[in-house]
């Protein structure tokens, strides 16, 4: 099975992410960054202690804090509107500590234990990766590869006209991932908003009973998604998606080109994600990243609701 650290901002699709890795046989998380970004550090924090009760995640995986602000030390915001007061939607959080939680510095002891098989997937703010790549390049440019859910490439952001929330959130942060990290596959709104999950899929994963706060999750989720856009028929999943994009990229078209992010800080086209296709882009040698710019959705479809109702195939 696949060896993931992951960093996220436990919110609600951050959510969906881990109930799916938890049912999946073939992915295994071995530790969890909690960051700031949909909801506060110490909210993401808690909410790991919650749903480390309910799954049966082993006990033992790492919880370590991440970054509280980004690089640049603003004051985050945060989207209790989509994700609820805590990051769980009505679901708050009791705060029994169920785990330990470690100290940032544990992130290189998990890199150092799984070596080469680790692989690094961010589903939040690239803050804690960034500073990962500050403290430690050697050691992070080794790790095989890294599946990063942000960007907005030629369609427009969620958060602004430009911006994807990840890449807007910390801008600074993705230039210096991208700019150090080796094989990066991101997984940006392109490829995400296609992963649509509708009432009537979560109907269908609440009857397997494999996990009850999932609908509870999604209905809140989805009312944010559908005020804001009627003719939507549920709510995507980006970081589900990113997650699976490490076990079955066949759902997935790829291109790779150089990537360009704005950290124009004050600006308005701040975290906005450029791909130069220009065919003689990249005749300088420029890195460039493995974009997911489209699903097959039938393919993503059963492949969710096989895991998700515990009855996985492939
Ligand atoms: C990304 O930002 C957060 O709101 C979600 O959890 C996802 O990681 C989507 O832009
Ligand atoms: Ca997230």
């Amino acid at each position: 099975s696949k060896k993931v650290l992951l960093f996220g901002d436990i919110g609600i699709d951050d959510t969906v992410a881990l109930i799916y890795a938890s049912l999946n046989k073939d992915i295994e998380i071995v530790g969890i960054v909690a960051d700031y970004g949909n909801v506060s550090r110490e909210d993401a924090v808690s909410n790991i202690y919650y749903l480390m009760k309910l799954f049966d995640f082993p006990r033992g995986i790492p919880v370590i804090r991440g970054a509280e602000v980004p690089l640049t030390g603003e004051e985050p915001t945060f989207y209790p509107e989509i994700h609820g007061e805590h990051g769980l939607g009505p679901i708050i959080p009791d705060d029994e500590q169920t785990v330990i939680i470690e100290n940032f510095l544990e992130i290189v002891q998990i890199i150092e234990n799984y070596k080469d098989e680790l692989i690094i997937v961010n589903i939040g703010r690239l803050t804690s990766l960034a500073t990962m790549f500050i403290l430690y390049r050697d050691l992070m440019t080794n790790v095989k590869e890294f599946y990063i859910m942000g960007g907005a490439f030629w369609i427009p952001g969620n958060v602004t006209t430009v911006a994807e929330a990840n890449f807007h959130g910390d801008p600074v942060a993705v230039n210096i991932v991208l700019t150090y990290a080796n094989n990066v596959t991101i997984i940006p709104l392109n490829a995400t908003q296609q992963a649509i999950v509708t009432p009537e899929m979560v109907d269908y994963i609440e009857q397997f009973g494999q996990t009850k706060i999932f609908k509870p999750l999604m209905e809140y989720y989805t009312r944010f998604y559908q005020e804001r856009d009627p003719s939507l028929q549920g709510s995507p999943v980006h970081d589900a998606l990113t997650l699976i994009a490490t076990i079955y990229p066949e759902i997935f078209m790829f291109g790779s080109y150089p990537v360009i992010i704005v950290d124009d800080l004050g600006g308005p086209s701040r975290g906005q994600s450029i791909a130069d296709t220009r065919p003689y882009s990249n005749n300088n040698g420029e890195k460039t990243h493995r974009i997911a710019f489209n699903i097959d959705y039938e393919k993503f479809f059963y492949h969710f609701l096989s895991v998700m109702t515990g009855q996985q195939t492939n």
